[in-house]
């Protein structure tokens, strides 16, 4: 047990550990999510993972590893369980609009370079409606059976390390184009509520790094790199 993975990771981070340190927990006492909140982790039911990567980026190109963890959890979830698993920008993972896992990235870096990233994975596999917190859904819930959580688990590895490679050889468009097969976003109408501003218009694109581009109604495009996004229909 530990209280966060993301903690262990970013510790080894700082100590030198090499890229693709894993840091996997049954259970964590104070998982977390974006925005300060909380991920409830319930013991042996869902994969709970941070991942340390090294990758040779400009900070503000990280946001296209979260893209890439997202995309490599859809095509692992596909070949494991025959389940479609969506992307909300940027990073939800959901099912039937109930929310089935998401990503934590952290960074560690001067203004000009990487140092580390920290990429962290939480995913509801087997819970049951008594470990799921409003709004959210697991793969047990939608397929009706139990899932092997560590053959899912090496898939989603084994698709990261696929994905990873990828970007570094070809470059971001590759991973973005993967990304638009998954995602519920674009084309939709979003409400976008980041820190204190507020923002509505429509999801038209997703730039080369990773942000989303919105066209508020008054035909202004601004690009978003943080947020909440609600779809409104
Ligand atoms: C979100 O959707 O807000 C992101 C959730 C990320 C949760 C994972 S679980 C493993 C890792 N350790 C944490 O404390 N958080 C991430």
């Amino acid at each position: 047990t530990v209280s966060s993975t993301m903690d262990v990771a970013v510790e080894l981070g700082i100590k030198g550990a090499p890229e693709g340190t894993l840091v996997l927990t049954e259970t964590q006492t104070k998982g977390r999510g974006r925005l300060g909140r909380a991920w409830f982790s319930p013991k042996y039911k869902g994969i709970y993972l941070s991942l340390l990567l090294r990758p040779k980026i400009l900070p503000n190109q990280a946001a296209i590893l979260t893209l890439l963890s997202a995309v490599s959890i859809c095509e692992a979830t596909k070949e494991i369980t025959g389940l479609d698993a969506k992307i909300k920008w940027p990073n939800d993972i959901l099912m039937h609009n109930k929310k089935l896992g998401g990503i934590l990235t952290e960074l560690n870096a001067e203004t000009d370079a990487t140092r580390f990233v920290v990429i962290g994975i939480g995913l509801n596999v087997n819970n049951t409606k008594n470990a799921l917190v409003a709004g959210a859904t697991s793969l047990k819930e939608q397929k009706k059976e139990n899932i092997n959580r560590l053959e899912l688990l090496q898939e989603i590895l084994r698709k990261l390390e696929t994905n990873y490679l990828l970007f570094q050889k070809i470059g971001s468009q590759v991973i973005i184009d993967k990304w638009r097969n998954y995602n519920i976003t674009l084309g939709r109408r979003v409400k976008i509520v980041c820190q204190k501003e507020h923002l509505e218009g429509e999801a038209i694109d997703i730039d080369i790094d990773g942000g989303l581009l919105v066209r508020e109604d008054s035909g202004l495009v601004e690009k978003i790199m943080a947020g909440d996004v609600v779809h409104c229909r």
